[in-house]
C-alpha cells in the first residue's frame, strides 16, 4: 500500500452538499433540467470552483464545459475525466456530481501532494447526460463523439416543441455552430469516470470500488397508438378502440419479450406513458409510449427490438388502431480499455481498497466517449443500490474512497501512458 492521498472528506462533502442546494425543489430531492434557471446556476457555481484552481476553462456550443490543468507536454492528448451535473426530477445528489466535484478535489489532493502533470488532465461537465428535456440522453457526449449529428440535435423538440436550437438562442449560446462540438478519435488518451454504482452488487459484497469492464448497450423507442375516443358509459366493449388497451397489451409482451430473450441482462421499460384525453370517463384516443431496453448483448437487444415492433403491428391491426414506431436510440455497448481497467484496479488495491471488475448497467457519458478514445469508470457503492431517488447516498468516505483512487489513476496515466 502507498501513503494516500490528501483527501479532504469535509470539504468534498460540503461542495456535493452546496450543489444539491441548487435546485428546482427542496431537499433532500434535487431536480436540475438541462437549461432551467437552477442549470445554469450550477454551471456558474461549478465554473467559479474551476477558476479557483486555476483551470483553464472552455465551453463548447452546447455548453459542455472543458477545464485543463496543463501538462508539462500540452501537445500529447490530454487524459479527461468528467461527468455530469443535469439531474432527473426528484434525483439524490450523487448522480453525477461526484464525477465532477470528485475531479475538483482529486486535483486539490494532487496539487497538494507536489505533483505536475505531463499529459494535461482534463474535467469534462458533460451537458445533459439525462433525457429529461429533450428525451435523449448524453446529449454533449452523444455529439462530441459524432452519434448525433449538429442537424438532428438542432431539431430535437422538447415537450413544449422548443427546439434545441430555439433553446441555444435564447441563451445566447448560438453563436458558434454545433457541428464543433465534435471531437476527432484521438482527442484524449484515455477517459475515466467517477461514478455511483447506482445498483446494489458493491454494498451487498462489500467491496469499496468497482471497474467498469463494460457499459450495456441502451436502446429506446416511442409508439404512438391512435384509436377512438368516445363517452365511458354509453360506448359497448365490441363497439371501442380503446388506445389505451392497446398499449397495455404491448406493454405486457414487452415483458414477456425481454424475459425470454435468452440473455439475463435483457431488460425493459415503458416508463413514460401519455394517455389521452386522460380522463376517468373517456375512452383513451391516443397513447404515447416511451420504452427503454438495454443488454450487455447487442444480438440479444435487437432481437427482442424487432420482436416488439412485429409484435406491436399485429396488436394494433388486431385492435384497428394505428400505430406510429419511432427509434429514440439504438446505441451499441462500450467495451472499457483492458490496460486502463487492470491499472485502475491496481491503483485502488494500492490504496488499501477492495476492488472488483463490473457492468454498468446504466449508461453514462463514457458509453460515447469510449468512441474517442479508451475508457473506464470508477464505481462507488451506494445504499442499498438506491439511485435516481431522492434518498440517494454514499457516504463521504465512500466518495472519498473513489476520489483517491480517480486521484492516483489519473496521476499514473498523466506520467506514464505511452
Ligand atoms: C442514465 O441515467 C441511465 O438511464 O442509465
Ligand atoms: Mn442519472
Ligand atoms: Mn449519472
Amino acid at each position: 500500500m502507498t501513503a494516500l492521498l490528501a483527501i479532504d472528506v469535509q470539504r468534498l462533502q460540503g461542495e456535493i452538499d452546496a450543489l444539491a442546494a441548487i435546485s428546482e425543489v427542496p431537499a433532500p430531492a434535487v431536480t436540475r433540467v438541462l437549461f432551467s434557471k437552477r442549470d445554469l446556476e450550477a454551471r456558474a457555481w461549478v465554473r467559479g470552483k474551476c477558476a479557483e484552481l486555476g483551470l483553464t476553462i472552455r465551453t463548447d456550443a452546447v455548453g459542455n464545459m472543458f477545464a485543463r490543468w496543463e501538462g508539462t507536454e500540452p501537445d500529447l492528448p490530454a487524459i479527461a475525466t468528467g461527468s455530469h451535473i443535469d439531474a432527473i426530477p426528484n434525483a439524490g445528489r450523487y448522480d453525477g456530481v461526484v464525477g465532477v466535484l470528485g475531479v475538483l478535489e482529486a486535483f486539490r489532493a494532487l496539487k497538494t501532494a507536489g505533483f505536475t502533470p505531463r499529459r494535461s488532465l482534463e474535467l469534462i461537465v458533460f451537458t445533459a447526460e439525462e433525457p429529461t428535456r429533450f428525451g435523449l440522453g448524453c446529449l454533449g457526449s452523444r455529439l462530441m463523439s459524432g452519434t448525433l449529428a449538429s442537424g438532428a440535435a438542432a431539431k430535437l423538440n422538447d415537450s413544449k416543441k422548443i427546439s434545441l436550437a430555439d433553446w441555444l438562442q435564447r441563451m445566447d449560446w448560438s453563436k458558434s455552430d454545433l457541428a464543433s462540438v465534435r471531437l476527432e478519435p484521438g482527442a484524449y488518451r484515455a477517459f475515466v469516470e467517477l461514478h455511483i454504482e447506482q445498483g446494489p452488487l458493491l454494498e451487498r459484497e462489500g467491496v469499496a470500488i468497482g471497474v467498469v469492464e463494460k457499459i450495456a448497450a441502451p436502446s429506446a423507442f416511442r409508439l404512438q397508438l391512435e384509436g377512438s375516443g368516445g363517452h365511458a358509459g354509453a360506448v359497448l366493449m365490441p363497439d371501442r378502440r380503446d388506445a389505451f388497451m392497446g398499449a397495455a397489451e404491448i406493454a405486457l409482451a414487452l415483458e414477456k419479450a425481454a424475459l425470454a430473450s435468452g440473455s439475463p441482462d435483457t431488460v425493459a421499460t415503458a416508463g413514460h406513458v401519455r394517455v389521452e384525453p386522460n380522463a376517468i370517463n373517456s375512452i383513451p384516443f391516443r397513447v404515447l409510449m416511451e420504452v427503454d431496453l438495454r443488454d450487455t448483448n447487442l444480438a440479444a437487444r435487437d432481437k427482442v427490438l424487432r420482436q416488439i415492433r412485429a409484435e406491436a403491428e399485429t396488436i394494433c391491426a388486431r385492435r384497428k388502431l394505428g400505430l406510429a414506431f419511432e427509434p429514440i436510440n439504438a446505441d451499441p455497448p462500450a467495451i472499457a480499455g483492458a490496460e486502463l481497467v487492470d491499472s485502475t484496479l491496481r491503483h485502488a488495491r494500492a490504496a488499501g481498497l477492495s476492488a472488483r471488475r463490473m457492468i454498468s448497467r446504466a449508461y453514462h457519458d463514457s458509453l460515447f466517449m469510449a468512441m474517442i478514445c479508451p475508457v473506464t469508470m470508477i464505481f462507488i457503492p451506494c445504499r442499498g443500490g438506491v439511485s435516481h431517488r431522492p434518498d440517494e447516498y454514499s457516504s463521504p468516505e465512500q466518495v472519498a474512497s473513489g476520489v483517491e483512487v480517480l486521484a492516483r489513476t489519473l496521476r499514473d496515466w498523466s506520467e506514464h501512458l505511452a
